[in-house]
């Protein structure tokens, strides 16, 4: 595997803890206003993010890659309001898109075809959050100022969402890598 491509990944892990740890953080804030499926949707989307880790982690050991862990960096979280929160989630995802989609140009100058597999199956659940954190952005924007009252519809609708665990790791886990 080329060296360049195995760094890439390396750091790859590292920005979707920093996702996770961003999500867990917002879940608290929107529990502690009182909004516990918005908590609860976040804490599943944190738990994607650590999934999203672990098969780029698998990925590497099935090829024999170095696995060189770095660090999360700590941040200092500030909401506002569910709307920031929101807002703050879309502006993650955009970023990690972006993180993705250089990766995507990256595997191909590798000529790397099973990472630029790979990738483009991180850049469709991307795209897949992303269209869900805008339609809950969306509506939150309809709501006056944040009403709790308006926000409980969205927020009982976020507490049923179903966790999904990716295809991708349940096919890692039943080769025994995971
Ligand atoms: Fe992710």
């Amino acid at each position: 595997m080329d060296q360049c491509i195995a760094a890439a990944l390396n750091k790859q892990i590292v920005v979707e803890l920093d996702a996770a740890y961003l999500y867990m953080q917002m879940g608290d804030w929107l529990e502690k206003n009182g909004l516990s499926g918005f908590g609860d949707w976040l804490r599943r989307q944190a738990r994607e993010e650590v999934g999203h880790a672990m098969i780029i982690f698998n990925f590497l050991k099935e090829r024999g890659a170095a696995v060189a862990l770095g660090s999360v960096r700590q941040r200092k979280y500030f909401f506002t309001s569910v709307k920031d929160v929101m807002d703050k989630l879309l502006a993650q995802g955009k970023h990690i898109a972006g993180t993705i989609s250089k990766l995507i140009d990256l595997a191909q100058t590798c000529q790397d075809v099973e990472a630029a597999v790979l990738l483009a199956w991180f850049a469709a659940v991307q795209l897949e959050e992303e269209e869900l954190v805008t339609n809950v952005l969306m509506r939150v924007n309809s709501c006056y100022r944040d009403a709790v009252g308006e926000l409980r519809e969205i927020d009982s609708e976020l507490a049923q969402r179903q966790e999904t665990i990716p295809s991708l790791l349940k096919s890692q886990r039943k080769h025994g890598v995971a």
